[in-house]
């Protein structure tokens, strides 16, 4: 294995990846591309899925010149994806029919509504697919598609369109496109459609027909871990097999080794992303969580968990560079929240996309509150990274409820993870310790693994565990009471948010 590697698509929510890694899980090069973040409107928010498709292509390019390998040397690809972003598009000419629509997107909130107003509101079918009906997830968007763009009903009956998540695209693509590209996603991201029966690991008739999506536009579900095809359109990966798919956040709890029932991981990403292995056991939940596919590995059981998803935490941060030009780069809110004591009364609640977990509201909207005149922009600055702690909480409680256990420590990944002063707050809020790994980018490494494991280039998960290592550990240094106290504030704050879209 000395001299062979996996590489693995990240297809992110801002930028696609590629990475390459060795035997030991450590990241030997990397390539990353940004994409443009297009709205439209107000809540609404589109990728160009052809700019994605050709990103893709160079960043796989670039880490392996970075590297400087050849195909010759990497024993598989794994893909990994922003998940419920939705696309569909024309099998006969490769072409989307309409840009991505995003999973922070807001438009089917209508849509939403109609379904729930079928019976059993929000709930409709979590019992089936573990989720909330809400604005978040994949199927509505596909049936804002149908219903908007001319003549795509038509067409999608016709058996013309298809639609996947970004895992499917890109496969797609990869596989040869238009030439028999493979329509295929795995259980992971297919659990997030409100399409799919978590039990059966199936498409639900009953429910695509409610939203009016022929079942012919949906991919096929494979596992996780197996040999799906060979590369035939990327020249430099020319026949290396694809061999593992996980969405983006089920590949970063692989990747963080929370291979056992009640070990959890936190993600800081463009959202905040909480997921508890309950292993083959399926929880529904009564506060607020998901209840979704972990992973599946070839023919083993299928492996559940619990999640709480935020929607926005990194991408206050871009927020507050790109919109209100506060900082200059995004690391840059460290230093600038570092310049006061604290928060000085001020709390923001960046419920851009409505609330998410545990609250699931389309109908809030962002607020800073606690403003008086001694507040400056050090202390809105306290206030972004806050926010993601406080959400983090949040959702941590919630799982805490569901699991009736206790979580002793949690471990942490993605970008927003250097940010110490972050940290910090994090584990006093959560009165845990927060503990990072070595390799901080483990959604990449998730998916390499996935994709290494179904090839034999590692063994079984034990090498997982073996590879995961911790590079620091904040312990909680706030007493109680405070702890408590500034929570209750941020609860309070939270409420100042809601009923704002009528
Ligand atoms: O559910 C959305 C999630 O998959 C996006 O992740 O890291 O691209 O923000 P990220």
């Amino acid at each position: 294995m000395a001299d062979q590697y996996v590489i693995a698509v990240d297809q992110g929510t801002t930028s696609t990846r590629a990475m390459i890694f060795n035997h030991e899980g450590r990241v030997v090069a990397v390539d990353q591309m940004e994409h443009q973040q297009i709205f439209p409107k107000a809540g609404w928010v589109e990728h160009d899925a052809t700019e994605i498709w050709n990103n893709t292509r160079e960043v796989v390019a670039g880490a392996l010149a970075k590297a400087d390998l050849t195909k010759d040397a990497i024993a598989a690809v794994g893909i990994t994806n922003q998940r419920e972003t939705a696309l569909v598009w024309d099998r006969t000419t490769g072409k989307p029919v309409y840009n991505a629509i995003v999973w922070q997107d807001t438009r089917t909130d209508a849509i939403c509504q109609q379904l729930g107003a079928l019976g059993g509101g929000q709930e409709r079918y979590k019992d089936k697919v573990g989720l909330p009906l809400a604005t978040y997830f994949s199927g509505p968007k596909v049936r804002w598609v149908l219903d908007n763009v001319e003549g795509a009903r038509e067409k999608a009956e016709a058996g013309d369109l298809v639609f996947g998540n970004m895992d499917t695209w890109v496969l797609w693509n990869m596989t040869g496109g238009v030439d028999g590209g493979l329509h295929v996603t795995d259980p992971t991201n297919a659990s997030r459609t409100l399409l799919m029966d978590l039990r059966t690991l199936s498409w639900d008739a009953d429910i695509a027909a409610d939203m009016g999506i022929p079942m012919s536009m949906l991919p096929e579900i494979r596992s996780s871990s197996e040999v799906y095809g060979t590369v035939r359109a990327q020249g430099v990966l020319a026949g290396v097999p694809i061999a593992g798919i996980l969405g983006d956040q089920q590949a970063a709890t692989f990747g963080q080794a929370c291979l056992s029932p009640g070990e959890a991981k936190n993600t800081y990403g463009t959202g905040n992303f909480m997921l508890i292995n309950t292993g083959t056991e399926l929880v529904p939940s009564k506060n607020g969580l998901l209840t979704t596919v972990c992973y599946k590995i070839g023919e083993q059981d299928t492996i559940y968990a619990l999640e709480g998803s935020i929607a926005v935490t990194g991408s206050l941060v871009q927020w507050v560079r790109d919109n209100l030009g506060l900082i200059a780069a995004a690391p840059d809110i460290e230093d600038l929240a570092k310049s006061v004591e604290d928060n000085g009364g001020a709390y923001f609640v960046p419920a851009f996309s409505g609330l998410f977990a545990p609250h699931w509201r389309s109908d809030a909207r962002g607020a800073i509150v606690g403003l008086t005149r001694y507040v400056n922009k050090g202390h809105i600055a306290r206030a972004v990274l806050e926010a993601t702690a406080f959400q983090s909480r949040e959702v941590l409680d919630a799982m805490n409820a569901d699991s009736g256990v206790d979580l002793t420590a949690l471990k942490v990944d993605g970008g927003m993870v250097v940010n110490e002063t972050l940290m910090q707050f994090q584990a006093d809020i959560l009165g845990v310790p927060v503990i990072r790994p070595v390799v901080a980018e483990t959604t990449a490494l998730g998916a390499a693994y996935a994709a290494g494991l179904a090839v034999g280039y590692w063994d079984s998960e034990e090498d997982i565990r073996t590879n995961w290592a911790e590079d620091k550990r904040w312990e909680p240094q706030m007493d109680a009471a405070q702890r408590e106290k500034l929570y209750a504030k941020w609860r309070k704050a939270v409420t100042k948010t809601l009923d704002w879209v009528e």
